[in-house]
């Protein structure tokens, strides 16, 4: 079998990519380890730059989300007890971001590929990029028992922090920079209408909470936790109870409780693989770079990484050019830093430290104080938190 481009990984990356090199005329075969209903069960972001919304808009599968997604033009900060609210749209001269859950926007990939039958293998065991260092890559795998082998010209890795292509880099030539973050995030779906119609980052004594949602009936909240802890730890009850003390009162009082119907931990780092391209293999997404939830901005990136090797794939099949796929990596990772970096100080403003002490909280406080009252870092924020332009 042959294609021109093998895609690892039917997340938002693979699944984009794919459906953009499609529109173009470009043959793509996306292998995923496991089932599409997996693939759908996992719970994750929920917030769309702008640049990301007209992607998939240009990819031709935004409708659903215009239809259910909520603009937003604002968040708020929270912490001394009070609400602040960031005019995202007023200090960025009108961008906004569209609340639209991940898995929303990867079910309207995967129909849309469906509906053009494209080819997507899911269940591809043991998947394994090779020959990327010459002219004539491959790509291997093993599905109901039997192996096969797909040629190409080149190679996505779109799979994800835990895939094989970034493994598959030779050693020498790869470099990672990380930084893990001593706490995590315990998250809950519960059917219940939101605090606000805005999403509320708090900063408390106690600890980071958020205030998020999927759509005007059904919630997403987060508290800061301990990493050692366990979802058997936390009742309904006690995520409740802890969200509420962490909320001005304003907010507290505003929380619709319910039974929560999705409940885990997950936890908090940085991590960045340098450079995204080894010969005809490319990396993309969270197969090269890991941010923490603070400044969602997970999947943004993964989707400003899928604009630049689309870019360059185009230029490569339609003007015979290697401009763009040489590009790819320095472009891409130079958007990537400062997202890295955007994400870092959400992380450190907002939560508590093991070595935060009373010192460490009131600096905190007046660092948000000053974001709150100064147009110009409110500006900064609302630049960033918008998607910084691709
Ligand atoms: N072979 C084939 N597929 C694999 C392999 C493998 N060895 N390893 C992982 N995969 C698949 C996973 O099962 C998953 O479906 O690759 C996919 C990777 O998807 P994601 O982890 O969602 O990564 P990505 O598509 O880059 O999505 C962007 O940014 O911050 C995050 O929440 C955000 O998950 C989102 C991500
Ligand atoms: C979410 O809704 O899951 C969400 C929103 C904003 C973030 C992180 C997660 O910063």
């Amino acid at each position: 079998m042959r294609t021109q481009v093998v895609i690892i990984g039917s997340g938002p990356s693979g699944l984009l990519l794919g459906q953009l090199l499609a529109n173009s005329g470009i043959d793509t075969v996306i292998l995923e380890r496991v089932d599409r209903d997996y693939v759908l069960g996992r719970v994750r972001a929920g917030v769309l730059e702008q640049g990301m919304v007209d992607l998939l808009d240009e990819a031709g599968c935004g409708a659903r989300m215009h239809a259910e997604g909520l603009p937003h033009d604002g968040i708020s900060l929270a912490f001394d007890s009070r609400l602040h609210r960031i005019d995202l749209a007023g200090l960025t001269g009108g961008k906004r971001v569209m609340v639209y859950g991940q898995t929303e926007v990867t079910h309207d990939l995967m129909d849309k590929r469906e509906a053009a039958g494209l080819t997507t293998v899911y269940d591809a065991k043991n998947v394994l990029p090779q020959g990327f260092d010459t002219d004539t890559p491959f790509v291997t795998y093993e599905k109901d028992g039997v192996t096969h082998r797909i040629g190409c010209d080149f190679i996505a890795g779109c799979d994800g922090f835990h895939g094989v292509s970034r493994k598959s880099a030779p050693a020498g030539a790869i470099k990672t920079y990380e930084r893990a973050y001593p706490f995590g995030w315990l998250g809950i779906l519960a059917e219940v209408p939101p605090a606000d119609h805005e999403l509320i980052y708090a900063n408390h004594p106690r600890g980071f909470a958020l205030c998020s949602m999927r759509s005007a009936h059904r919630s997403r909240y987060y508290v800061q936790c301990p990493l050692d802890d366990k979802v058997e730890d936390w009742s309904d009850d006690r995520f409740w109870d802890e969200l509420r003390r962490r909320l001005p009162p304003v907010a507290a009082e505003r929380v619709v409780t319910g039974a929560s119907f999705e409940k885990s931990i997950a936890p908090l780092r940085s991590f960045v693989a340098e450079p995204m391209r080894f010969g005809r293999m490319f990396l993309v997404g969270d197969a090269a770079h890991i941010v923490p939830p603070t400044g969602a901005k997970g999947l943004n990136l993964a989707a400003s990484d899928v604009r630049y090797l689309y870019w360059g794939l185009r230029e490569f099949y339609q003007e015979r050019s290697t401009a763009g796929v040489d590009a790819y990596s320095a472009r891409a990772l130079s958007r990537v830093w400062k997202a890295v970096r955007f994400s870092w100080w959400m992380t450190t403003m907002l939560h508590r430290f093991p070595d935060t002490d009373d010192f460490g909280q009131r600096i905190q406080e007046a660092e948000l104080d000053y974001l709150v009252h100064s147009e110009a870092a409110s500006a900064a924020l609302a630049e960033n938190y918008v998607g910084l332009p691709y």
